[in-house]
């Protein structure tokens, strides 16, 4: 047994990822998997508020965990599996959470009103439960310690309301588990608007999966200095004043870096040479992946999934015999 304190992760089923998820996840995880006992799991169940596909589901779980195989995670270190690789145990610890959560709290949970405003034909018992489930996911190896984004806060803080009055009414059974704010960096979009998102059009961010050209063609059009209209101007490579010198700062080793930046400032290159530089310090993030990822065979990965199902199921069947101990359901 390790003595290190228990991480419990969910990671959303969608298919592809873009720079900005990638160099956060990979920093996080890196680190994550050395500090804690981490559990690392892909919530397929909760994607079902939504209805996916089911082909399209299955493909992407499949997907989703090859990219983090590929991005670092060590499935040796950390226990990776499918949630619905241990639904019985999630599904029933679920059952008896969703018995001291009081409703009117889900009801008024901000994510929830903003989904059900958005999606008003599919305000499902699921989607107002999906706090509850979550808090199964984690309580189910009675994780202490949840890396969210801003966006997840408020359903840890439903986690451990669940937490106390669970142990208010049937003894300490569980720790309350504290949130830890993800190394939130912000990768920004190719056409500065914000940061890298997949919801926006396509040429505003790099996609993993995209052909080294894609990449070098879409850096090539990002959006640089606007106040630098010719090359022979002196260019302005600040964070705020060029977005391609921002995206730099993330991706370009800092003697080159400076070496640019000088070049730049003294007008000897022009921003299509900066371009290329930029190109190439992604490139050499995305290619490695790439290669990575296209060497893990399905039989590979789906092999480390059961085998971390296998480990996950351990310590959740632990977890449900403490509990139905507590509560009292112990005839047999
Ligand atoms: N709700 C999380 C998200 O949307 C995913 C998630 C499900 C999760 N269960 C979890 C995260 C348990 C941390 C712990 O990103």
């Amino acid at each position: 047994m390790s003595s290190k304190p228990i991480l419990t992760s969910g990671i959303r089923p969608t298919g592809e990822i873009h720079l900005g998820n990638y160099y956060g996840a990979l920093n996080n995880l890196v680190e994550l998997q050395q500090s804690y006992e981490a559990y690392f799991f892909i919530v397929d169940i909760h994607s079902l508020t939504t209805h996916p596909n089911p082909e399209h589901l299955s493909r992407n779980v499949l997907e989703v965990a090859r990219n983090y195989l590929a991005a670092g995670l060590d499935p040796e270190q950390s226990t990776f599996y499918t949630q619905s690789s241990i639904a019985a145990e999630i599904c029933e610890l679920h059952t008896y959470l969703s018995m001291v959560m009081p409703l009117g709290d889900l009801m008024r949970c901000p994510t929830f009103k903003e989904k059900a405003k958005r999606h008003p034909d599919n305000v499902n018992y699921g989607l107002v439960g999906y706090p509850v489930l979550m808090t199964a996911d984690i309580l189910i190896h009675k994780g202490r310690i949840v890396p969210v984004g801003e966006d997840q806060l408020v359903h840890l803080e439903i986690a451990r309301t669940i937490v106390r009055r669970f142990n208010q009414l049937y003894g300490e059974v569980f720790p309350e588990p504290q949130p830890v704010e993800e190394n939130a960096v912000r990768i920004p979009s190719l056409n500065a608007q914000g940061k890298m998102s997949k919801s926006d059009q396509a040429d505003s961010y790099i996609s993993m999966g995209d052909e080294p050209d894609a990449v070098r063609q879409k850096i090539r059009r990002a959006f640089s200095d606007p106040t630098r209209a010719y090359k022979h101007q002196p260019g302005n490579p600040t964070k705020e004043g060029c977005n391609v010198y921002h995206l730099h700062s993330y991706f370009t080793d800092p003697a080159k870096l400076a070496e640019t930046a000088y070049k730049c400032r003294r007008a000897e290159i022009g921003c299509a040479e900066c371009k290329t530089v930029l190109a190439e310090s992604i490139l050499s993030l995305v290619e490695p992946f790439q290669t990575k990822r296209a060497g893990l065979a399905d039989d590979y990965v789906l092999e480390v999934l059961r085998h971390g199902g296998r480990k996950a199921k351990e310590s959740a069947g632990k977890v449900i015999a403490e509990v139905r101990e507590a509560i009292g359901l112990r005839m047999f």
